[in-house]
């Protein structure tokens, strides 16, 4: 079965992890400040922070940002993660349409925002493609509000104009340590702050009794191991590799695709490239769904990305709508969108294959 993405893992990984099985520390050891330093470094920021998942650092990162009642514009074409971390903080996500590039349209959320009381952004780079920071900074002085960016789908430097960026490291990301995430910031008082809540809110102090730590927060366990870190220091070192690979492989759909497959956007440098989304004129969700199905039984496990959010049950139960009238794009773009496969060790064979099943399949349905 060809995936939509899977993870790139080699014989330096392995002994990586084996390495750090062997040591004295398999949690809580020096692993995790080198990793957390490395990626510092990677993502142009002062402070990271890694735990357990992404969804993890969005929910930490929405404690330090969010209050109980705020209004937070996000988006629908996100994994059900962005926005959950805003309820879990007890605050409410107020969802804006997407443009064209499948992130949200921020012409629409500063609509948004000159009508409504909003406290923050959460912005998704969705698919890789960069948000645009020069939009987002103006919003950010002239409104006020404070800005997340969740990152997991982009890896790359970021312009320092969100207060904090949250990353995956979910198998199918850039880069993988199992299950992980990491939180960027560059507020000293914010990093502090996360150190804590990744560790039961507390921390260690000896000056009174040798076996003394207080908890001055309400934290959780969302602490990274070190075998995962090790694992996630040698995927670091391949980083670039895996951009390159990840480049080609959109350099050669976008050269072989057929005309009436249109990729989401222009080939575009500054994208990371999680996913590489196409599009195609279904006429209706069966269609789209036989069209899954028969791709299934040639080898090649499509994928879609994402449900709006404001449309699952959950969501609909407290109140929210995703009508074709307010989200007009997301609409258009949940029929016509799927994913196809992209990961470093996708061989152009298996690229043509998927092309030329492709075109036999939607010329036959
Ligand atoms: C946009 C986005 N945000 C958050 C997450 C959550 O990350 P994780 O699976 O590491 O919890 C994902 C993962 O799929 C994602 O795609």
């Amino acid at each position: 079965m060809i995936p939509y993405g899977k993870q790139t893992i080699d014989e330096e990984d392995i002994n990586a992890v084996v390495e750090t099985l062997k040591s004295d520390y398999l949690t809580t050891g020096p692993k995790v400040k080198e990793f957390e330093k490395e990626l510092a470094q990677k993502l142009n920021f002062k402070f990271v922070v890694v735990v357990s998942s992404g969804t993890a650092a969005l929910h930490l990162a929405s404690i330090c940002l969010l209050n109980q009642g705020d209004k937070v514009i996000t988006t629908p074409n996100s994994f059900l993660s962005t926005s959950n971390s805003i309820l879990y903080q007890k605050a409410k996500p107020v969802f804006v349409d997407i443009s064209e590039n499948g992130l949200i349209d921020l012409d629409l959320v500063e609509q948004k925002l000159q009508k409504e009381n909003i406290q923050a952004l959460y912005l998704v780079s969705f698919s890789g493609h960069p948000i645009d920071d020069k939009k987002v900074k103006y919003l950010k002085e002239k409104y006020g509000v404070k800005v997340l960016y969740d990152n997991a789908h982009f890896i790359g430097k970021d312009k320092e104009v969100c207060d904090i960026a949250t990353y995956s490291f979910h198998p199918v990301k850039h880069i993988t340590t199992f299950e992980g995430g990491a939180i960027a910031t560059n507020s000293e008082k914010i990093y502090k702050k996360l150190l804590m809540l990744r560790n039961h809110g507390m921390y260690k102090d000896n000056s009174m009794y040798p076996w003394e730590y207080k908890m001055v927060e309400l934290g959780y366990n969302y602490r990274l191991t070190d075998v995962a870190c090790a694992m996630g220091l040698s995927q670091l070192k391949k980083l670039d590799y895996f951009q390159n690979r990840r480049h080609e492989i959109v350099k050669y759909y976008h050269k072989n695709l057929p005309k009436f497959i249109t990729p989401l956007y222009d080939y575009n440098e500054n994208s990371s490239y999680h996913l590489f989304v196409v599009r195609y004129s279904f006429k209706d969700f069966e269609q789209k769904a036989k069209f899954f199905n028969e791709m299934r039984k040639k080898g090649i496990a499509l994928q879609y990305h994402y449900i709006p959010i404001n449309s699952q049950p959950f969501y609909q139960k407290k109140g929210y709508k995703f009508s074709k009238k307010e989200f007009p794009k997301m609409n258009k773009y949940y029929l016509e969108a799927f994913s196809l496969p992209i990961y470093p060790s996708l061989i152009q064979k298996e690229q043509n294959y998927v092309i030329e099943s492709l075109v036999e399949v939607l010329n036959s349905i």
